[in-house]
């Protein structure tokens, strides 16, 4: 690594590994990016173009600063045909390819046969076991988890992830270059959902709970925790990322912690994803979405989602209470479990879910207004 920046090899050209290579060329680093098919690459290329003018854009250059900062950046992305050209030289490599396991499997063994010895290896999974992917390198001491939030070059947070026989230095030093291009790292065990993706499951369960028992309706749940705070309610936010992505992770978290009870995720949700309505990007889900006018409730069938109740009715503050204190029961969990510190919980959900406070933060507010 040199004082102008490093190198990084990125494997897979898509939403994250553009995202990613973006990141690292404003830090300076030069960036060999791979993807095995036709046309990823000029795609990746042209959405981190996009992605530098807007940050220009954000930062203020003059015209002619901004396109000198711009093709500075571009001519540090090389194009490469494969894994083994991105990983030739490159202080990091970061995988961000189809979330498949014997895919990445292939993919780790290929990368460590081709990198030098003091190249770490990063794997950009959300779901899979960091151990599981590191396995089948022969050097499984210098790979890792970094995950990364969507958009890469927007989000601070990094959770750095130790696989079974990750090496202490290589999480240091993975660190140190996160936080060297701006990146805020928070340390996780390599557990279902790691830090974010598992304490922020209550968030939508605990509404999803509210709904099947005629406690509240969906609008009154958003306004609360709009109301609270937070820049989105679960099921704006459900709408805004799919429901069959948050299906998908919430049954994969549940699954990989054994399949709790508090967890299962809710009937409505599969309901609507059976139904096709998996959001805006199917043009309704929780809400429809129509182009002249703001999106309004969507009815969901009385035999799915019970009416509210008047005698079981929430008001704004239970319902704020109920979903905060889900997900700190979640941190709480997931803490005393050893997947990672009070501190490093809040900091993942303030920056990687954006949260206005951590759960343990929340913990203690409301053990001092109980004190009071
Ligand atoms: P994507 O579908 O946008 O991009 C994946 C790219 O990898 C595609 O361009 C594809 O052609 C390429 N690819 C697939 N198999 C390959 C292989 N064997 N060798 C080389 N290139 C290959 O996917 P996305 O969303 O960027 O996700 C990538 C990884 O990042 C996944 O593991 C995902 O779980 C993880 N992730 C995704 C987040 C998101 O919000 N999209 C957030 C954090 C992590």
């Amino acid at each position: 690594m040199t004082e102008s920046g490093g190198v990084l090899g990125v494997i897979g050209a898509g939403t994250m590994g553009a995202g990613i290579a973006q990141v690292a060329l404003e830090a300076g680093w030069t960036v060999r990016l791979h993807d095995a098919q036709p046309g990823a690459f000029d795609r990746g290329q042209s959405r981190i173009a996009d992605g530098l003018r807007r940050r220009a854009a954000k930062r203020g250059l003059a015209f002619d600063a901004e396109r000198a900062w711009i093709q500075g950046s571009l001519a540090r992305l090389e194009e490469c045909p494969d894994p083994v050209a991105a990983a030739a030289g490159a202080d990091l490599v970061i995988e961000a390819i189809v979330e498949d396991i014997d895919a990445k499997r292939a993919l780790f063994a290929q990368l460590d046969a081709a990198a030098g010895p003091d190249t770490i290896l990063a794997t950009n999974t959300s779901a899979l076991s960091v151990t599981a992917i590191a396995e089948a390198a022969t050097h499984p001491q210098r790979v890792l988890g970094l995950h990364f939030f969507n958009p890469a070059p927007v989000l601070l947070l990094v959770e750095v992830v130790a696989g079974a026989r990750t090496d202490s230095t290589v999480l240091d030093r993975a660190t140190s270059i996160v936080g060297g291009w701006g990146k805020t790292a928070v340390r996780s065990a390599d557990s279902p959902g790691f830090i974010v993706n598992r304490v922020n499951r209550p968030f939508t369960i605990e509404a999803l709970r509210m709904l099947e028992a005629g406690e509240a309706r969906v609008a009154e749940i958003d306004a609360a925790i709009r109301g609270d705070g937070f820049p989105m309610g679960p099921f704006e936010l459900m709408d805004l990322v799919g429901l069959d992505v948050n299906l998908a992770a919430a049954t994969a978290v549940w699954a990989g912690l054994g399949r709790p009870e508090r967890l299962r995720p809710s009937p409505i949700q599969a309901w609507l994803v059976a139904e096709g309505r998996l959001g805006r990007k199917s043009g309704a889900g929780f809400y429809r979405f129509g182009q002249e006018h703001d999106p309004v409730p969507d009815p969901i069938p009385h035999n799915v989602a019970v009416p509210v109740r008047p005698e079981r009715a929430l008001t704004p503050e239970r319902i704020v209470r109920r979903i905060r204190a889900a997900i700190a029961e979640e941190a709480v969990m997931a803490r005393d479990e050893g997947v990672a510190t009070d501190l490093d919980i809040d900091t993942a959900m303030w920056l990687g879910a954006a949260h206005p406070e951590g759960p343990f933060a929340w913990l203690r507010r409301q053990a001092r207004a109980a004190g009071a």
